[in-house]
């Protein structure tokens, strides 16, 4: 029988996390949101909101149902409060080590039968899972940048994953109104497996002055059709995402389309991380 899902935990509430914590509450569940502490819980909160007065201003939401939105995600600062989530999804840093920290934590508090859902960009979900006692029940549920907007989420299977929970999180996500796609654990899955190397190659392209940010910009998006230009997807991303994709990606391919372009490594050092640091390859208010 499938799984019911009432209750979630998201841990981890910067871009990705706090996205899917809003995905998760306009389709009626109960969000425990985790954060390291209460900057971070306050931080979440802000980008929840604004996120959703977007989408009140938008017309995809109105005030009642936004009102209802908000007060199903509850804050907190400890694991322990997920003793009774349903399914956690975890979207904490793309560092192995606190990955596999978090999952070994999870792992000892909520029920048995409980799936543990990454959703790491391209590390390695068995590596991830066999720190729990259940790597049967852990899975990829990998979202895309802005999760409110974007209808793909990539579900990970790993070898040992149990069919039951493919099948449960493939439900889920379906009942979260995306579009899964099921992919074994290889680095990138499918969408950055694609998407990188291109994006690698315009920062690339300008770091050699081959044209100016807003020229590549301009090609992609109206010569290609794309909705935003390479660099101010980048921007979107976050840099220092981008990088950690990019490196884990190179670290497991060897493919030196992945090799990062020295381009972003500075940019990160001088505090240039796109949107969310207020500039990166553009300015933001
Ligand atoms: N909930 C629901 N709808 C929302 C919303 C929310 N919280 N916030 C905004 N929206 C709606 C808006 O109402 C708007 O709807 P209409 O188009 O019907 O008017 C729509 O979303 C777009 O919003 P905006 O008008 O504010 O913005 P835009 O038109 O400039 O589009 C964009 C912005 C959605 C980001 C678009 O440019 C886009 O899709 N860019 C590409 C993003 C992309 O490629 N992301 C993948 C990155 S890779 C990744 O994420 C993987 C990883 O591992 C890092």
């Amino acid at each position: 029988m499938a799984r019911t899902i009432e209750t979630a935990g998201v841990v981890g509430l910067g871009t990705m996390g706090s996205g899917i914590a809003e995905v998760l509450a306009r389709s009626g569940i109960r969000v425990i949101g985790v954060e390291v502490d209460a900057a971070a819980v306050e931080r979440a909160r802000g980008h929840v909101e604004q996120s959703t007065a977007r989408a009140l201003t938008g017309g995809k939401l109105d005030e009642d149902d936004r009102a209802a939105l908000l007060a199903r995600i509850t804050y907190t600062t400890s694991l322990t409060d997920l003793a009774d989530a349903d399914l956690v999804i975890e979207a904490v840093p793309e560092s192995l080590g606190l990955k596999a920290e978090v999952f070994a934590q999870l792992d000892k508090i909520v029920g048995p039968d409980v799936v543990l859902a990454s959703n790491t960009s391209s590390l390695s979900v068995t590596e991830v899972g066999v720190h729990t006692s259940r790597p049967g029940k852990v899975v990829g549920m990998h979202f895309f940048n802005p999760a409110p907007v974007l209808k793909l989420v990539e579900i990970v299977r790993t070898v040992v994953t149990e069919p039951d929970v493919i099948a449960d999180v493939t439900g889920f996500a379906e009942r979260l109104g995306k579009t899964p796609v099921v992919i074994g654990d290889r680095a990138g899955f499918i969408a950055n497996a694609l998407l990188f190397g291109y994006l690698n190659h315009a920062v690339r392209m300008f770091e050699q002055r081959y044209a100016t940010r807003e020229d590549l910009d301009a090609a992609m998006r109206l010569g290609c059709g794309y909705p935003m230009g390479p660099l101010a997807l980048l921007d979107l991303i976050g840099l220092d995402t981008a990088y950690e994709i990019l490196e884990s990606m190179y670290r497991q391919s060897r493919n030196r389309l992945h090799a990062p372009a020295p381009l972003l490594k500075q940019m990160i050092t001088a505090g240039l991380l796109g949107r969310k640091s207020g500039r990166g390859f553009y300015t933001y208010e």
